[in-house]
């Protein structure tokens, strides 16, 4: 996906990226055990990858019909082949997929795009694309409905219903899949050019799932983290405009670039849920870049860091790059007539965030924007302490993320 003005988010990963090479020799190296994957080694991803690549043993072909290997045609239909809990890799050949993905299964289900290079989510060569939006279409009753990719285990789980905890899921509703992954594919909601209303990328509900290297472009609630979810993304291109971070579960984001397309509402708009335990319920923007999507965008001083879709919002950009589109207060109430904000509750916080977008005069007299103590970040400052196991605190839920290079 060739994004205009990329070039110094480009370098930015690019650097990132070339302390990682040999790693990434390297993890190849194992998960082939030792066969050489030819002189592409640890970059490219192609239909060999069942061969020589895949973790699991069950692996199929997804590409465009005539390609030699293809054993199915839209990602779609290799899931729905699967059964419910085998381990199972797709590798998805180079192309444009115009499909819904639903993911219910409860089993490892890993996806890898073909690409050349698996190191930069700038360079991916498939995107799954559908074109929907939930504002003004009474049959897109819910936003789920407009979403390019689904992981949950039932529609109820997926949807994202309204008041303080959205759509009433029965208690005993079943946990969706438990590792789910993806590598090096795009995603985009390509309804309109500009915020329309809801227009998702990713939604998903009562699952783990991870993302590596994927891009998600829309420009309104591009990603929706739901209910009992957790989401970690790594090397990853989020492009938005409003709201386009948002949520009731866990999300974490490592060295991706959010990619400001406008601005409105906030980047992050969360969701807190009342819980027995001490939950972590939130979205950590950590070791990333929040910036501009290219120079022709006049946002200077605009872009509001997130605001609370409810007043137990917790998130968090921490360690990250943001550039001058920022609003030297940071962050932003709901509206002026439903605030939405509370001091005790709310969390709408930042911990050594730097760049132009990092103003601290204005961000204390702003007086919502909560600038962390290395004590009080603590508790936030990992995949282990955020990622907790079901209705607990007990922290350390990280087995179904990828280990870095
Ligand atoms: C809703 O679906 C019906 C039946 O498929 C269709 O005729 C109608 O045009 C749709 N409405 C909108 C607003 O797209
Ligand atoms: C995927 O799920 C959405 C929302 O539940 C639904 O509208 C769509 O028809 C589903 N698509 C497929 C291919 O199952
Ligand atoms: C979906 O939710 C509704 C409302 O809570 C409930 O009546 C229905 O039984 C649920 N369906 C499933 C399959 O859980
Ligand atoms: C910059 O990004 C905006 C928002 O996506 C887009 O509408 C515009 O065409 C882009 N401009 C250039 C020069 O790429
Ligand atoms: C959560 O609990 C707090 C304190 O008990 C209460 O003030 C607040 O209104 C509740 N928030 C929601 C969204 O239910
Ligand atoms: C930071 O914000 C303060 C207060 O709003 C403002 O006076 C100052 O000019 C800003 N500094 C920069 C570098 O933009
Ligand atoms: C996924 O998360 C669930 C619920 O949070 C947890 O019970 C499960 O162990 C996780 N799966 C893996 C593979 O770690």
């Amino acid at each position: 996906m060739k994004v205009s003005g990329f070039a110094t988010t480009h370098q930015q990963l690019a650097s990132w990226f070339a302390g990682a090479l040999l790693g990434v020799a390297v993890a190849a190296l194992h998960e082939t055990g030792g066969v050489s994957a030819g002189g592409t080694l640890g970059r490219a991803i192609d239909a060999s990858f069942c061969k020589h690549g895949a973790s699991t043993k069950l692996c199929k072909v997804v590409g465009p019909s005539g390609s030699s290997g293809v054993q199915f045609t839209t990602i779609q239909s290799a899931v729905e082949s699967l059964d419910d809990a085998t381990p199972a890799t797709l590798v998805v050949l180079a192309g444009t997929y115009h499909e819904q993905v639903n993911v219910t299964r409860t089993g490892p289900l890993y996806l890898y795009g073909e690409t050349r290079d698996r190191t930069d989510p700038a360079s991916n060569l498939v995107q799954v694309t559908w074109s929907a939006h939930a504002q003004g279409d009474s049959n897109l009753t819910d936003n789920v409905y407009t979403s390019v990719l689904t992981v949950a285990p039932n529609l109820n789980a997926s949807l994202t219903g309204s008041g303080p905890t959205g759509y009433p899921v029965l208690a005993d509703n079943p946990f969706g899949c438990r590792d789910f992954r993806a590598h090096n594919l795009d995603f985009l909601n390509t309804v309109a050019e500009t915020a329309v209303g809801p227009a998702l990328t990713l939604n998903t509900g009562y699952a783990n799932a991870s993302f590596y290297q994927c891009g998600f472009y829309s420009y309104q609630d591009t990603i929706y983290v739901g209910k009992l979810s957790n989401a970690y993304f790594r090397d990853c291109i989020v492009a938005g405009e409003t709201d386009f971070l948002y949520g009731f579960g866990t999300a974490w984001f490592e060295r991706s670039v959010l990619q400001l397309r406008s601005c409105g509402g906030g980047v992050t708009a969360w969701k807190g849920t009342n819980t027995t335990f001490t939950n972590a319920y939130g979205v950590y923007v950590h070791q990333s870049r929040v910036e501009r999507a290219n120079s022709s965008l006049a946002i200077e001083d605009k872009c509001a860091l997130g605001r609370p879709w409810n007043s137990l919002h917790r998130s968090v950009f921490a360690d990250t790059y943001l550039d001058d589109s920022i609003l030297p207060a940071g962050y932003i109430k709901w509206s002026t007539s439903d605030p939405r904000y509370s001091d005790e509750l709310t969390t709408m916080a930042e911990y050594r965030t730097y760049g132009p977008g990092f103003n601290e005069t204005a961000r204390v007299a702003g007086g919502i924007d909560k600038l962390l103590t290395d004590e009080e970040y603590l508790p936030y400052s990992s995949p282990s302490r955020v990622f907790k196991f079901p209705f607990s605190d007990v922290e350390g839920n990280t087995a179904w993320i990828e280990e870095d290079w």
